[in-house]
């Protein structure tokens, strides 16, 4: 296991970083084909641009359907690389994603379960068919950090947890911005041109929305979440907060739907402040905002009786619900 020293953001240096990670792609890959898992959030953003001008045709950028991204999200990455000539392959993997987390409740064991559909099934099958023998990906600091301090098990850490995949998955895993946080990879992004809406976006969890789920994730369960995501991305986005996102709760509650007793859901608002995802603090909303999400949520995600707005910080909070 190498310990990774962080690179902070007042001694980054945008052109010489991309020249670097550029050429280690180029010389680590050699003339053979690598794999690139793109999210579309800014980490893998960042790293598809850093390997396709490294690599070009020979990256072979995938965006894997896991069911669990926000609505539409699989069409609006897709679209918005190919606009930039980068080529990429939507994989449907809803079924071996959804099947790896039935009845499972424990938030460290849905994360086992998603890093072993990603890297095993997903990512495993994948470079077998391309016969690459490298996995591209964004891996960054923070996630190092948490894991290996036992916050949570980000589903991207491999080394770090002493997984060889080599061994594990039959291929190498680059991680051009692991000494970066959130702060200086946007810093790389806006250098390497990509278009603002990309390089700064709010931050999304690699496992999606199940990271918002508590209790066992179902295709209906994220549904869900993803319609009062929707909702909370629309009212917040010009917050200009750090992160904004919305978790159902596997509580239930009495409400009162069509004047008759209802035990129903409840939706949790969490907006937050933050430069590297470290430390947190939720967002001043006014009261406005917080009761039309509120009227909207109620209205807009059937079942949903209650909603609430999070006012821990982080710490002792953590950003996602899992
Ligand atoms: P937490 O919830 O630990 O999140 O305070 C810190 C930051 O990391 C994101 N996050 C993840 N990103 N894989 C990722 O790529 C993960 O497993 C993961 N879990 C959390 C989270 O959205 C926040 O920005």
């Amino acid at each position: 296991m190498t310990k990774i020293k962080e690179i902070p953001l007042l001694e980054l240096k945008p052109k010489s970083f991309i020249k670097t990670k550029i050429n280690e792609i180029a010389s680590m890959v050699g003339d053979g084909f690598a794999v690139n898992a793109l999210s579309g959030g800014v980490d893998s953003s960042v790293v598809t641009m850093l390997g396709f001008k490294a690599l070009g045709a020979r990256l072979k950028t995938c965006f894997i359907d896991s069911g669990l991204m926000r609505h539409k999200e699989p069409q609006y990455v897709v679209s918005i690389f190919k606009k930039m000539g980068v080529p990429v392959e939507l994989i449907d993997a809803k079924k071996q994603f959804f099947d790896a987390l039935k009845g499972v409740e424990d938030p460290e064991k849905k994360r086992e379960a998603i890093t072993h559909v990603f890297y095993k099934i997903v990512f495993g099958d994948l470079v077998k068919k391309s016969s690459a023998k490298f996995l591209l990906q964004g891996t960054n600091y923070t996630d190092v950090e948490e894991t290996v301090a036992g916050i949570k098990r980000q589903h991207n850490i491999l080394a770090q947890l002493g997984i060889d995949t080599k061994e594990a998955y039959g291929y190498h895993v680059l991680e051009p911005l692991i000494e970066l946080r959130k702060s200086g990879i946007r810093k790389i992004g806006k250098a390497l041109g990509l278009p603002d809406e990309l390089y700064k976006r709010p931050p999304f969890p690699g496992p999606a929305l199940s990271a918002r789920v508590i209790g066992e994730v179902t295709p209906e369960r994220v549904e869900i979440v993803r319609k009062a995501t929707k909702i909370v991305e629309e009212e917040l986005s010009d917050t200009g907060a750090f992160q904004y996102l919305a978790i159902l709760h596997e509580d239930r509650v009495t409400g009162i739907t069509k004047g008759k007793r209802d035990f129903g859901l409840q939706i949790e608002v969490r907006c937050w402040e933050s430069t590297d995802a470290k430390i947190a603090v939720p967002t001043r909303l006014s009261h406005d905002k917080l009761m039309k999400l509120g009227d909207r949520i109620t209205a807009g995600v059937p079942g949903v009786v209650s909603v609430t707005y999070n006012i821990a910080r982080k710490p002792p909070s953590t950003i996602e619900a899992i």
